[in-house]
């Protein structure tokens, strides 16, 4: 398994020691016109002990496994990563369920099983139903049979290939406290002690909202924003989460110092993970733009493509 010399809690201490100097490197630009080679070498020096950009499997190796199944999670640890993105909503009976879409359709041969339930909506189906259908067929034949897996059971997977999870709440405001539901299952799977909130989760969302009641419910959790905010806009954000990712088409290097320029809610340095980069030039250019993740389809691509800056 592919392993960071720089793990997630090296970062946080190295955030912590930056901080008690006086703070991160690009936190230089903010002290004079004139530190803006300072701040270049700086953060060179500071990738150069932080490592290269953190590398996701996004939804599981997903280019080549069907997204969010378990196969896509095996296929990302058999490719050497561990870090795997997900997202997650709710049945019609309250099962929390991995799977991107509002609708099973896109994913699914759910409109072949229920022919009459359009709009096919993953929140207007129990568990059960959900259960019969065929989610890897879509992607391809050989992985006919693969099922949406409930959140249980992928955690139960990511917990056997020992794995690392970034986990999103996908359309809060369809699902209310799936916040708290959310929470209380990786409670109960032992995935809140403090080993696992420091190195092995993350929780993200496209809703501030739902961040903000993650922060609150579990102070302690590192949290992610899906977003671009302007510059202007970022303290407010930094209040209540640690992490902000964006598309990468969204962002420059001035952007993402800006975002590290600034503590985040358990004050360190606020982290970039950016999203969805599938070729190397693009993962190189965003490595050289500071981000501190990649958020990826095809990780060993993007891997090898840093791996050679
Ligand atoms: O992790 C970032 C990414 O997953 C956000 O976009 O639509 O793939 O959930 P989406
Ligand atoms: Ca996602």
């Amino acid at each position: 398994m592919y392993v960071r010399p720089a793990t997630a809690a090296a970062a946080a201490f190295l955030g912590f020691t930056l901080t008690l100097l006086g703070g991160t490197a690009s936190s230089a630009a903010a002290n004079g016109p004139d530190s803006a080679a300072a701040t270049a070498a700086a953060a060179a020096a500071d990738r150069a002990v932080l490592g290269d950009p953190v590398v996701y499997a996004h939804r599981g190796a997903s280019a080549y496994a069907p997204e969010n199944t378990l196969d896509a999670i095996d296929m990302a640890m058999r490719l050497g990563f561990d870090w795997v993105e997900n997202d997650v909503q709710r049945t019609r009976d309250g099962e929390l369920v991995v799977i991107h879409d509002d609708t099973l359709s896109r994913t699914t041969d759910v409109e072949e099983v229920f022919p009459d339930r359009k709009p096919w909506r993953v929140k207007d189906f129990t568990a059960a139903e959900i259960a019969r259908l065929d989610a890897g067929s879509w992607f391809d034949e050989e992985f006919g049979g693969a099922r949406v897996p409930t959140l249980r059971e992928y955690m139960g997977r990511v917990q056997r290939n020992q794995q690392r999870l970034l986990l999103e709440i996908k359309k809060p405001e369809l699902y209310p406290g799936i916040e708290e539901q959310t929470l209380q299952l990786l409670d109960e799977l032992g995935w809140l002690d403090e080993r696992h909130v420091t190195r092995r989760l993350v929780v993200q969302s496209f809703s501030a909202d739902s961040v903000r009641i993650v922060h609150g419910l579990r102070p302690d959790l590192v949290t992610a924003f899906l977003g671009t905010p302007t510059v202007a806009d970022l303290p407010k954000y930094a209040e209540f989460t640690d992490r902000i990712n964006p598309w990468h088409t969204t962002i420059s290097a001035d952007w993402v110092e800006a975002v590290h320029d600034l503590l985040g809610a358990h004050g360190r340095a606020m982290e970039v993970d950016t999203w969805i980069v599938d070729d190397a030039a693009t993962a190189r250019k965003v490595a050289d733009m500071g981000v501190d993740g990649i958020i990826t389809n095809a990780p060993d691509v993007v891997q090898a493509a840093i791996d050679g800056l």
